[in-house]
C-alpha cells in the first residue's frame, strides 16, 4: 500500500496545519470568554519545524497545505512562514483560513508571498450581530480586509458561516445576495460539537439540507460539478451570480468516504480525525532529533490511524474536547 493510503483506500494528500492557538477574537462557538486555557509558547511548534514537518510530508504524498488557527495572520512574520511553504517543491497548493480582522493590511504580502487562495471566516453581515458572536467589534476590519483581498487577485475567496439557529439563521437571503453581487464563493458550514465548553445543542443545529431549501426561496440554485480542490464542500449558483454557495455538511451528509486529510495542531500532534481525540506526537520525537524517515513513519501511522468514519455517539458526549482553536477546522 502507498504510504498516503489509509485502510480505507483513501489517498492522503492534504495537511491542515494549526500555526497557533491565539485569536484576536473569541467567537462564543469556539473560544471561552473565561478561563481559556492557551498553549505554552515553548509547546508550539516553530517555524523550522513546521517547515521540516511539511518537507517530511510531502515524502508521504502531502500536496496540499491549508494554514489555520487559531487566527495564523497574528503570528509573528506569519508572511515569512507562507513564502517558505510556498517554496516547498511537490507542495502544489497553499491557502490560508483566517478571521479577516488584519487581511485588509496583510493580504497584499501575503498574496506575493505566493498564496492566491483564502478562506474568511464571516458570521454575519450585521456589525452589531458580529460583536456578539466574536465578542470584538471588528466587522468593518473584517469586510475592509475582504475588499483588499479581492482588489489584490485572491481567487477564489470563500467566506465560511457557521449558521447557528436562533444567532444568524435569519440572515441566509442576505449571504444569498451577496454571493450574487461579489465573487465570494460563501460556504455554509454546519455547527459542530466540537471542544470543551462546547454551547452546541441539538437546538442549535441546523442541517444543509435545511439551509438549502430556505436559500431556494431566493432563486433556483444550480448544482457545479466537483472539482479536485473543492473538498468536502457541495457547490451551487444562483442565476448569473459573481460567487457561489457551498455546504459543508459534517454532521448530516458523511462526507467521511472521501477525507483526504491530516490535521497538524499547534503543538505538533498528528490528529487523524477532526471529530477524534486520537492523536499521534510528532513534536516529542522531531525534538529529540529522531531521523526524517522515522517522522516519516509518523505520519504514516497517523494515515494508517484514519477511522473510517466519524461516529454519531460524538453528538450525545458533546463532541471532541480539543479546542477548535488548536486543531483549526
Ligand atoms: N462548528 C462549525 N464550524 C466551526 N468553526 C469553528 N468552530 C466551529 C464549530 N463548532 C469554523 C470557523 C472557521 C473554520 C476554521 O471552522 O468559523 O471558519
Ligand atoms: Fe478565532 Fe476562528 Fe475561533 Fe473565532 S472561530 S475565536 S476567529 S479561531
Amino acid at each position: 500500500m502507498a504510504p498516503n493510503v489509509d485502510p480505507y483506500n483513501r489517498k492522503i494528500t492534504y495537511l491542515r496545519l494549526s500555526v497557533t492557538d491565539r485569536c484576536n477574537l473569541r467567537c462564543i462557538y469556539c473560544m471561552p470568554v473565561k478561563d481559556l486555557t492557551l498553549l505554552d509558547h515553548a509547546d508550539i511548534l516553530t517555524y523550522e519545524e513546521i517547515l521540516k514537518l511539511i518537507r517530511v510530508a510531502t515524502g508521504v504524498g502531502i500536496k496540499k497545505v491549508r494554514l489555520t488557527g487559531g487566527e495564523p495572520l497574528i503570528r509573528r512574520d506569519f508572511v515569512h512562514l507562507v513564502e517558505s511553504v510556498c517554496r516547498i517543491a511537490r507542495i502544489e497548493d497553499v491557502s490560508i483560513t483566517t478571521n479577516g480582522v488584519l487581511l485588509k493590511e496583510m493580504a497584499r504580502p501575503l498574496f506575493e508571498a505566493g498564496v492566491h487562495r483564502i478562506n474568511v471566516s464571516l458570521d454575519t453581515l450585521n456589525p452589531l450581530k458580529y460583536t456578539k458572536i466574536t465578542r470584538r467589534e471588528r466587522f468593518d476590519a473584517v469586510w475592509e480586509g475582504l475588499r483588499v483581498a479581492e482588489a489584490v487577485g485572491f481567487s477564489p475567496i470563500k467566506v465560511n458561516v457557521v449558521v447557528i439557529k436562533g444567532i444568524n439563521d435569519d440572515e441566509l437571503l442576505k449571504f444569498a445576495d451577496l454571493s450574487v453581487r461579489k465573487p465570494y464563493h460563501i460556504r455554509f458550514i454546519e455547527y459542530m460539537p466540537i471542544g470543551q465548553d462546547s454551547h452546541w445543542t441539538p437546538e442549535k443545529y441546523i442541517s444543509s439540507d435545511e439551509i438549502k431549501a430556505e436559500l431556494e426561496t431566493f432563486g433556483p440554485l444550480h448544482k457545479i460539478p466537483h472539482a479536485i480542490h473543492d473538498g468536502p464542500a457541495e457547490r451551487y449558483r444562483f442565476e448569473s451570480a459573481k460567487g457561489e454557495i457551498g455546504f459543508i455538511s459534517a454532521l448530516s451528509h458523511h462526507f467521511c468516504p472521501s477525507c483526504n486529510r491530516l490535521r497538524l495542531t499547534a503543538d505538533g500532534k498528528l490528529r487523524p480525525c477532526l471529530f477524534a481525540d486520537d492523536e499521534v506526537d510528532i513534536k516529542s520525537p522531531l525534538r529529540k532529533g529522531c531521523s526524517e524517515g522515522d517522522l516519516k513513519g509518523l505520519f504514516e501511522e497517523a494515515i494508517a490511524r484514519k477511522p473510517r468514519r466519524h461516529r454519531a455517539e460524538i453528538l450525545r458526549k458533546g463532541g471532541c474536547l480539543r479546542p477548535m482553536s488548536t486543531i483549526g477546522g
